[in-house]
C-alpha cells in the first residue's frame, strides 16, 4: 500500500500467522510463503495433523496447537508471534451443522458456534496484533466466501457469519489506514471443507491454486478491500 514502510522483522524475516494451517488452503498457503522466506506460525485444533502439515511446510514454521476461539490459546499464539507480526492470515473457520441445516431448523447455539470461530475469533486475534502490524506497516488477510453474498439454500449460518467478517473487514480498513486489510473470496477449492459441505469436491482446483494467488496478493500489495481470487494473478513460481 502506497506510504506504508515494511518494517523488517528482528531478525530479518517476516512473519505471517495462518490460522487453519493443518490442511486445505491454509497448509497450501503457510507452505508457500514458508518457500517465499516466511517465517509461519501456524495452528489447528488437531495437534498430530498440524505437526504432520509443519513436517511438510518445512522452512522456518511455528506450530500452536489450539482452537481460534479459546482465548489462552490465542494468547499462545501472540507467545509465539514473539517479535509481532507482518501478516494476520484468518483462514479457520467452520461450516456449523454439517449436513446444513435450513435457517429454519438451525439451531441458535450452533449458529454462535459459528460466529464465534468464523467472526469473533478473527476479530480477536486483529485485535491482539493490531498494535504490531500497525508499527510495522503490516496486512490482515481474511479469507471469506461467495456465501457470504450469495442466497445459497442451507448456507445462511456459514454465509451470514463470512457475511460479518466482510463487514469487519471493510470497516476495520476504514479505520486502520496504515495497515492493509484484504477480505478474499477463494472460489471453490477441493477441500474437506467443501466435501464436507456435500458439494462436489474432486472437480474444484487445488488449494494450491488459490494459495499462489494470495501469495501473489501479499507480495503486490493492492489497496484494502475485497477481492475474488478468481479474478487475481497467481505468483506463477509458486503455482506447485
Ligand atoms: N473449500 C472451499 O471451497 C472454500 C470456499 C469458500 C471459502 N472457503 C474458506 O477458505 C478457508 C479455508 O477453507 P478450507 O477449505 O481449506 O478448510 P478445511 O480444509 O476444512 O481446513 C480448515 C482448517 O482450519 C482448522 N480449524 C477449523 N476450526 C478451527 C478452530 N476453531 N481453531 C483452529 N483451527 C481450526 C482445521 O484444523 P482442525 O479441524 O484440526 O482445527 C483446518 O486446518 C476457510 O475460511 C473457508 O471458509 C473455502
Amino acid at each position: 500500500m502506497p506510504g506504508i514502510a515494511r518494517i523488517p522483522s528482528v531478525d530479518g524475516m517476516r512473519t505471517a500467522l495462518i490460522t487453519g494451517a493443518s490442511r486445505g488452503l491454509g497448509r497450501a498457503l503457510a507452505r508457500g510463503l514458508a518457500r517465499d522466506g516466511w517465517h509461519v506460525v501456524v495452528d489447528a485444533r488437531d495437534a498430530d495433523a498440524l505437526s504432520a502439515a509443519v513436517r511438510e511446510i518445512g522452512g522456518s514454521a511455528t506450530a500452536v496447537a489450539g482452537d481460534v476461539t479459546d482465548p489462552t490459546h490465542r494468547a499462545d499464539l501472540v507467545r509465539a508471534a514473539d517479535g509481532g507480526l507482518d501478516l494476520l492470515v484468518n483462514n479457520a473457520s467452520t461450516l456449523g451443522p454439517t449436513p446444513m441445516p435450513r435457517l429454519a431448523e438451525l439451531p441458535v447455539a450452533d449458529l454462535a458456534d459459528t460466529f464465534a470461530t468464523n467472526v469473533l475469533a478473527p476479530l480477536a486475534l486483529v485485535q491482539d496484533f493490531l498494535p504490531g502490524l500497525r508499527e510495522r506497516g503490516g496486512a490482515i488477510l481474511n479469507v471469506t466466501s461467495d456465501a457470504a453474498t450469495e442466497n445459497y439454500e442451507t448456507w445462511g449460518g456459514y454465509g451470514s457469519s463470512k457475511a460479518a467478517l466482510e463487514q469487519l473487514s471493510n470497516i476495520l480498513a476504514a479505520e486502520e489506514p496504515g495497515v492493509a486489510v484484504w477480505w478474499v473470496d477463494p472460489g471453490e477449492m477441493n477441500t474437506a471443507m467443501l466435501r464436507a459441505a456435500g458439494e462436489d469436491a474432486d472437480s474444484a482446483p487445488p488449494p494450491e491454486r488459490t494459495a499462489a494467488v494470495l501469495r501473489r496478493l501479499v507480495a503486490d500489495r493492492p489497496p484494502s478491500g475485497r477481492y475474488r481470487a478468481a479474478d487475481l494473478p497467481a505468483e506463477p513460481a509458486a503455482a506447485r
